[in-house]
């Protein structure tokens, strides 16, 4: 199992304040693999916020970062990628994540969700609509997007990270 998992890199999709950074940063500390927070990849090259990106650029043009990210990994094996909540809402992504590892899918209920995002300032998606019926009606809209990209799913309600990680590691 070793040998495949380096060969692939791991891919974590789900939606904002689903964990995907947290269990990012814990899983590539525990497998020795190399991280990329797709956020953040996308503020350095672009030299400004995801928040300024959107009120700058738009949504579109955010969304052929993304794009364009999964394509320059294309190049790369053993990474653990945290993707950002938006990327398998596109056909091509969701192509682009499957051939290049694994995909997990983390999720949360609404309300845990909330709970995590609430104070959050930088997601322009939730601006103004901070509020656990628009976090819920926006996962349901995105919930077969996921599931479709989705190698593997884990609920990380009310999980301590390490079980987090246990888990994903025995499903992978
Ligand atoms: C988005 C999620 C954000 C960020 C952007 C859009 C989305 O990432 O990419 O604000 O469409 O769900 P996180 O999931 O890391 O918050």
């Amino acid at each position: 199992q070793a040998k495949t998992l380096f060969d692939k890199n791991i891919l974590l999709i789900g939606f904002m304040g689903a964990g995907k950074s947290t269990v990012s940063a814990k899983l590539s500390e525990l497998l020795a693999m190399e991280i990329m927070e797709m956020d953040a990849h996308i503020q350095e090259k672009e030299g400004m916020s995801i928040k300024e990106i959107f009120a700058v650029n738009g949504e579109e043009y955010f969304r052929n970062c993304e794009s364009n990210t999964l394509i320059e990994l294309r190049e790369k094996k053993h990474m653990v990628v945290s993707c950002g909540g938006g990327v398998p809402l596109r056909e091509k992504n969701v192509e682009l994540m499957k051939n290049s590892g694994y995909v997990v899918w983390l999720t949360a209920t609404p309300e845990a969700i909330y709970d995590r995002v609430k104070d959050s300032t930088e997601r322009p998606l939730l601006n103004g609509n901070m509020n656990v019926p628009f976090i819920q009606n926006l996962m349901e809209s995105r919930r077969e997007k996921y599931e479709r990209a989705a190698d593997i799913v884990i609920d990380t309600t009310g999980k301590e990270i390490e079980s987090i990680c246990e888990e994903l590691l025995q499903k992978l």
